[in-house]
């Protein structure tokens, strides 16, 4: 068991940093739940687009490429709290990011145990990253927390950038998107896929296409507001009538910022700069 470090004694009564990192915009999904509880808090936000995206890379590359723009990013920030906004960063990187940096870090990782908790048909499908579907550490809370329950893992290798490409702007592409949910509905004699984890934060920007192309209705698992919850149990509720201060979002490539700027705007977020950190 970890011990999870404490922010820092006066955060009730300052307006605290709270950095929410990811490969890309998927992000936004669990930004956005923290903004709704800690409006008055400051954000920052950052997209390593440069190393986009995160579910191609090896294990070891992905660790290394977390530590070191989490190295540049705590030492120009100085949040007191780092929501690791991505699953196939947070299912490896956890255990190396607190033992290197001496900061409350909060993870996302799949929704097993509600999604199992409240399936009827016991047919459970889990929709992530390929990086994420492979990790030791999702085969353990399937084991820890499946209950019985037919787990179903598809690894999708294009979701994520179809969800950059209508965050974009691009119309969904709908057969597309259709093709990579598809191993998710499960048909086992009378019984069907009740429930389905969005294990990439990637994925609830396109629920909404999801229900409109799946082959039969399910419950989608969204974890962003218990993630929401958890950080409010970190660093506390939000300060009355204390004001907002304005968010950033910083980008590590950069090459698309004029795009991602009206994304960003669209999420409350105004100012967007580049800190550029190639992928090596
Ligand atoms: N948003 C990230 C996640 O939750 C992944 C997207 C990527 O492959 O970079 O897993």
């Amino acid at each position: 068991m970890h011990q999870t470090i404490k922010p820092s004694a006066d955060i009730l009564t300052r307006a605290p940093t709270i950095l929410v990192f990811d490969s890309g915009l998927g992000g936004l999904t669990v930004h956005r739940e923290i903004v709704r509880l800690r409006p008055d808090a400051r954000f920052v936000y950052c997209a390593d687009d440069a190393a986009f995206p995160y579910g191609r890379l090896s294990e070891d590359h992905l660790i290394s490429r977390v530590l070191a723009v989490m190295e540049r990013l705590i030492a120009t920030h100085q949040p007191d709290c780092v929501v690791i906004a991505c699953n196939t960063a947070s299912t490896l990187v956890m255990p190396h990011l607190r033992q290197r940096f001496a900061l409350p870090f909060v993870g996302t990782v799949p929704a097993i145990k509600p999604a199992c908790e409240q399936s009827a048909s016991r047919l459970v499908s889990v929709l992530a990253t390929p990086g994420t579907v492979a990790r030791d550490y999702t085969r353990s809370l399937i084991a820890e927390f499946g209950l019985g329950c037919t787990v179903t893992l598809v690894g999708s290798v294009h979701l994520a950038s179809l969800a950059e490409a209508v965050m974009r702007g691009e119309p969904a592409d709908e057969p597309a998107i259709a093709a990579e949910i598809a191993p998710c509905f499960v048909v086992e004699g009378d019984r069907r896929t009740d429930t389905v984890v969005l294990a990439c934060t990637h994925y609830p920007l396109l629920v909404e296409t999801f229900r409109r192309v799946a082959p039969f209705a399910v419950t989608w698992i969204d974890p962003a507001p218990a993630i929401a919850r958890r950080v409010v149990q970190l660093l506390g509720p939000a300060r009355p009538a204390a004001k907002a201060a304005p968010a950033v979002a910083l980008l590590t490539d950069g090459a698309a910022r004029g795009a991602l700027a009206a994304v960003f705007s669209g999420f409350g977020i105004g100012e967007t700069l580049i800190d550029p950190l190639p992928l090596h």
